[in-house]
């Protein structure tokens, strides 16, 4: 996508029932944005997708949904009160704030003017539990979803019978008071992050950290995303994250430049003897083999889910202002992964007029009956139908027409027309 076709994008996502603005109807909360109704679907799907290829299909990895508002005990021990901060500029005149290390020039703003002393801003969302609204009963909404999974390490390794190495995965919400949030849902303030904590011998470490690079990187080419669009990033040692030994990115190269999508990282054993000394549990295995104890370490695929969507619409939408043709009228296509889509399939009686109405009933009960998620249209030309599919990315139209229910060769066929060539073929029911 050319980066001035971005606006045009955004408002196809809010047009269409993807993605729009949050509480508009109360003048909007920047950053902030609501999955519509076909959103919502391919969000749905990325995530059931994320869970079948990293849970469903291995024996050693198991999954986990813990609670979003933790002991605030959790945060100091994984450092986050003290670390998990920005530094943070502000424009003297204008006043704008700017996270300094995203500024190229420090010395002063883009606008021009000069820049406060740096501050540390912390990125955790403080919350009250209960009627007091002392320091006895803040709280904090989760900065990333991993730290429930440290804190249910031995319970999970106990009650799953998992030996090292094994994973521990979940997806859910995170929450970060950032500095500069922007373009479109690639930062927010509220996101999703669909993150594994993979527990290893420490000795195997490097090579488990190279397996996940490389088969994450992998995933997001099956679905769809170009090599050339793709870059891992290595993390200089200065740039590290407090927990880190050593973190690669999978970047995507988005309209605006590139961006992060995933970070996988060798988090060693930062976080279980953290909270092995905040809590006072014991957070080491015992090693069957060499029959002692040790802590493990963890290597972190920690991808977001807001952020791989949005890469995924932006390189399956086209835009074809004289039409796919060349001489027709501006056409828009989602040709996103088929796995992803809102719909499976639609359904589009020919004309709007029995017995075809009967034959197309039968059918969406049939394909609902095996799990497809269906449209059913009878409304207008089926050239309009089949466009407004194309441009929400369902893969297969099926057309319920005449040949479909009189006597004759092609009785109890319809047609399947594919929405990437337009090809139709006649397929039995
Ligand atoms: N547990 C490690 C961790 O949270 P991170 O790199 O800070 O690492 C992981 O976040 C992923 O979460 C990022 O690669 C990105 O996809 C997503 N993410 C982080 N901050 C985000 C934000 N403000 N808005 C949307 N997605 C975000």
């Amino acid at each position: 996508m050319a980066s001035d076709q971005f606006e045009q994008f955004v408002a196809w996502a809010k047009r269409r029932g993807v993605i729009w603005p949050s509480s508009e109807i109360y003048g909007g909360l920047a950053n902030s944005y609501d999955y519509g109704p076909i959103g919502v679907e391919m969000k749905n799907r990325l995530k059931a997708h994320w869970w079948r290829t990293m849970v469903h299909e291995r024996d050693d990895i198991v999954g986990l949904d813990s609670a979003i508002i933790l002991n605030p005990k959790v945060w100091e021990a994984s450092g986050h009160t003290e670390n998990f901060a920005d530094p943070l500029v502000e424009d003297v005149v204008t006043h704008k704030r700017y996270r300094q290390d995203q500024l190229t020039d420090l010395t002063k703003s883009p606008d021009g003017n000069p820049l406060s002393e740096p501050r540390s801003f912390n990125l955790l969302f403080k919350t009250f539990i209960g009627a007091a609204e002392d320091s006895q009963s803040v709280a904090y909404l989760r900065g990333e979803t991993c730290q429930g999974i440290f804190i249910n390490f031995k319970q999970v390794h106990e009650i799953s019978r998992q030996k090292i190495p094994f994973g521990i995965a979940q997806i859910g919400k995170a929450f970060r008071n950032e500095i500069t949030p922007g373009n479109f849902t690639f930062r927010t303030r509220e996101f999703e992050q669909m993150e594994l904590e993979f527990f290893v011998q420490p000795a195997d470490a490097a090579e488990w950290f190279e397996h996940w690079v490389a088969s994450r990187l992998a995933w997001y080419v099956d679905l769809g995303l170009s090599q050339e669009r793709l870059r891992l990033f290595k993390h200089p040692k200065s740039q590290l994250a407090h927990y880190s030994k050593g973190t690669t990115d999978i970047e995507y190269q988005f309209p605006w430049g590139w961006g992060e999508l995933e970070g996988i990282a060798n988090r060693g054993d930062y976080d279980l003897i953290q909270h092995q000394k905040f809590s006072g549990k014991d957070m080491s295995v015992f090693d069957e083999e060499t029959k002692e104890k040790f802590t493990p370490w963890v290597i972190e695929p920690s991808g977001g889910v807001d952020r791989a969507l949005l890469a995924l619409l932006i390189e399956a939408w086209q835009f074809h202002p004289k039409g796919r043709s060349g001489e027709g009228e501006e056409e828009t296509v989602l040709g996103l992964n088929a796995k992803l889509a809102a719909y499976d399939a639609a359904v589009l009686p020919l004309i709007k007029k029995e017995p075809l109405l009967k034959k197309a009933a039968e059918l969406v009960k049939k394909l609902r009956a095996d799990g497809q998620h269906v449209f059913y249209d009878e409304s207008g030309s089926i050239g309009r139908r089949y466009r407004r599919m194309d441009e929400i990315g369902t893969p297969i139209c099926y057309t319920v027409d005449f040949e479909s229910v009189e006597d004759g060769p092609n009785k109890g066929t319809v047609t399947a027309r594919d929405r990437d060539t337009m090809e139709q073929k006649r397929v039995t029911i």
